[in-house]
């Protein structure tokens, strides 16, 4: 996986087995793009790949460097790394700086190099790491602007083993006068042509990460969110795949940030036939003032090159994070099976009822009760006491969450709690001792969501207050998993604190106070398996993945809806991120009724657990519920480790499957679902994916016959009559379990 930089050519070709990047400095001193795609053997000199750079037949264009007459270099025309705005070239530009006589025209050439093992770790921020040094390399070219001093640094780590490059920016002003970043992107990414379709994931509350396709057509396309948090309406993450590309096959070029913030993610095609794509921080609400001596380090985009279809793309992000990004003792420990009282209780229980859905719980085989959203403050519904971390409410806990996580470790059960740091109620004692700690604009009345402000996380005595709360609370009594919730977005961003001149670094300083608070918190509680959620997923994204190991996918347990959050999720996320919970029906969110053995065959695709009031079960879907807890429990470790694959998609039709296989591909779960409304319907097969062809499998409900690999995954596995006849609610689902063959 070498990084070679040839001196005469000034080419720097990045690659491992899978991929090549090749970039060069052009003549003017900027970094221009040569290729970017499937591994091609090196040479000398790829400078014939700088289409564009000569510029005789585009007329119009402005010449950014000149030699004799015959050679002008347009930057309109040329491929780059790391475009600037207002010299010549009228697409996005990567960056917007402004100096402080408010110029923003900047000319950044290259200055030096430096090519290295490993990975350096971005300072407060989530990034990719190596565990040795072997696994990656890295190359940081630095620019200089010389009329100002200002330094920009290209960070590039290959990996060895992912077809994955991560890529960085850092701005450093070494001149003596202020500058201010106006736009910032992590990664720009010029393509040679725009023959692309787009890929990226849609939503809101409840219907988080839909997958959305669309041809990219001249013009740009730009998703992204100023709310604050990553959100469920768009996911940091954006992919380009050829005309023609399916799960299985065709080009694909990912684009994942990871970060937790506001964020853009956008694909321009031009008129000339070219693409540049591009994700950052979101320009809108930020100004970076940086004075002499200061830098400023962009958050990290990873880059996933594959020819293996939409699946290839979203192995290689799963095995990636999962194991290079996420962190902790719960990394690759099995995760245990919870049994949270939120939508069986909400925020008014009582200590018996909730010992009563623990003990219940345990008797089917769940590990981890977790007390959700009420235990604290005067908190019984969702209008007061946010804020206040401690028990006031001696009727409701009597014995404190101390008395009650040892009720419920004698059971023999491990202990959870829910924390909302980010927020306060008006009617709370933090709030009414502190009011100027939330973001407001001084002069005009905050708005209110959920009857919760949103505290203001870039001042470092509310993470040092809400530190020692927590960590009081999380010291006391014995708590074995945190569900660390933000149940609203941020509206006007005003500190307080921040001087004039900073207002404009206030979300950004939020998204860093967050993840200050996590590594105290993971640091000072490392046993802790901590779950990230967002009134469910609305903060689902890489960066929190850093710092959690799991996330709540969506409040929208309704399994139907969940088959289709689910399956989008999975496009960037491992199923090892993703908590997913049978619930009770009707269904909360939807009014829906679905069978049980749906829900768990659902929820079994992620990391399981039960949301419900388990007394209320009669003994039929107890007994059922208990098979399939142990279940989960044989498959846990395929589930959160194997390799997924997408098989059917909801989105395309009345049916969904999915499955994950081990890695010697002996074993593996196949998902199918059928949603209600085929009456009459077509016979229905699924092409499996992922076995060995040569291997002789079982299949579960197919005994007394066994399938080789190819014919499985050719010929497919028949599903005949039973799922002609629909179960209870209309729809039809069965799991798989696919075995080698023992000789
Ligand atoms: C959010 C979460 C839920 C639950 C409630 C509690 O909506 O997504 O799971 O914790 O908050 O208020």
């Amino acid at each position: 996986m070498p990084i070679i930089f040839s001196k005469e050519t000034g080419e720097f070709h990045l690659y491992n087995q899978d991929v090549s990047y090749i970039m060069q400095i052009l003549k003017n001193g900027q970094i221009g793009s040569l290729y970017y795609g499937r591994r091609i053997r090196h040479r000398e000199d790829f400078g014939h790949l700088l289409e564009g750079g000569i510029s005789a037949g585009h007329p119009r264009s402005m010449s950014a460097y000149e030699e004799g007459d015959a050679s002008f270099l347009s930057m309109q025309h040329t491929k780059q790394e790391y475009p600037c705005a207002g010299r010549g070239d009228f697409r996005e530009p990567a960056f917007v700086l402004e100096a402080a006589n408010e110029n923003r025209i900047f000319d950044f050439r290259y200055e030096s190099h430096e090519i290295f093992a490993g990975k350096k770790k971005l300072e407060g921020l989530p990034a990719v790491y190596t565990q040795d040094d072997g696994e990656a390399q890295t190359l940081e070219i630095a620019l200089r602007d010389t009329l100002s001093g200002m330094r920009c640094i290209l960070s590039y780590s290959i990996f060895r083993d992912f077809p994955a490059i991560a890529r960085s920016v850092r701005f450093c002003n070494d001149g003596t006068e202020r500058c201010i970043l106006r736009r910032v992107m992590s990664a720009s990414v010029d393509l040679p042509d725009s023959d692309y379709e787009l890929l990226y994931l849609t939503g809101a509350w409840a219907r988080e990460r839909h997958v959305k396709n669309l041809k990219l057509e001249e013009g740009l396309h730009r998703i992204g969110s100023t709310r604050g948090s990553s959100s469920g309406e768009y996911n940091p993450f954006l992919a380009l795949k050829r005309p023609g590309t399916d799960e299985m096959s065709g080009e694909v070029l990912g684009f994942s940030l990871i970060y937790s913030g506001n964020h853009l993610e956008q694909a321009e095609a031009d008129t000339f036939g070219t693409a540049r794509v591009q994700l950052g921080i979101h320009p809108a609400w930020f100004d970076w003032e940086l004075a002499p001596g200061e830098t400023f380090q962009s958050p990290e985009a990873v880059l996933v090159y594959t020819r293996d279809g939409l699946n290839g793309m979203s192995q290689t992000y799963h095995e990636l994070y999962r194991t290079h990004l996420a962190r902790g003792v719960w990394r690759d420990r099995e995760r245990p099976l919870v049994i949270n009282n939120w939508e069986a209780t909400g925020a008014a229980f009582t200590e018996d009822k909730v010992l009563e859905i623990a003990r219940r719980g345990k008797e089917l085989g769940l590990e981890l009760f977790v007390l959700d959203d009420g235990w604290f403050g005067e908190r019984d519904d969702d209008t007061k006491g946010l804020g206040d971390w401690y028990v006031t409410n001696k009727e409701k806990l009597p014995g404190g969450i101390e008395g009650l996580s040892e009720k419920i470790h004698a059971m023999g059960m491990r202990f959870g709690l829910w924390f909302e740091p980010e927020m306060v109620n008006p009617d709370s004692d933090l709030y009414r001792a502190h009011p100027d700690w939330i973001l407001y604009a001084p002069g005009h009345r905050p708005l209110l969501s959920r009857y919760q402000y949103v505290l203001d996380f870039s001042r470092r005595e509310v993470r040092d207050y809400l530190y020692e709360k927590m960590e009081t609370a999380l010291s006391n009594a014995s708590v074995d998993y945190v569900k660390w919730d933000m149940n609203r977005y941020l509206t006007e961003c005003y500190s307080a604190a921040a001087p004039a001149g900073q207002q404009g670094q206030v979300m950004h300083r939020y998204v860093l106070g967050v993840y200050e608070l996590y590594e105290r918190l993971i640091g000072r509680f490392p046993n802790i398996l901590f779950e990230s959620c967002s009134a469910g997923g609305a903060r689902f994204d890489p960066g929190m993945l850093y710092y959690a190991p799991q996330a709540w996918t969506s409040d929208d347990t309704d399994a139907l809806e969940r088959i289709l959050i689910q399956y989008g999720t999975s496009y960037v996320y491992p199923l090892s991120m993703m908590a997913a919970h049978v619930s009770d029906v009707p269904n909360m969110q939807t009014g829906r009724v679905t069978p049980l053995s749906l829900r768990g065959n659902v929820a079994m695709f992620g990391m399981f657990g039960c949301e419900m009031d388990l007394n209320t079960l009669d003994e039929k879907e107890c007994l059922l519920l208990k098979r399939q807890i142990a279940f989960v429990k044989r498959y846990r470790e395929l589930v959160m480790k194997g390799k997924f694959y997408r098989l059917k998609s909801p989105f395309a039709g009345d049916e969904a499957a999915w499955m994950v296989v081990n890695d010697n591909q002996s074993e593996a779960l196949v998902g199918y679902y059928l949603f209600p409304g085929s009456p009459n319907g077509s016979w229905r097969r699924i092409r499996l994916a992922g076995l060995s062809p040569e291997k002789e499998y079982t299949v579960s409900g197919r005994e007394g016959r066994t399938f080789f690999g190819d014919e499985l995954m050719n010929a497919g596995l028949l599903l005949g009559e039973e799922a002609l006849i629909p179960q209870e609610g209309g729809c039809f689902s069965k799991i798989f379990v696919v075995s080698e063959k023992e000789n």
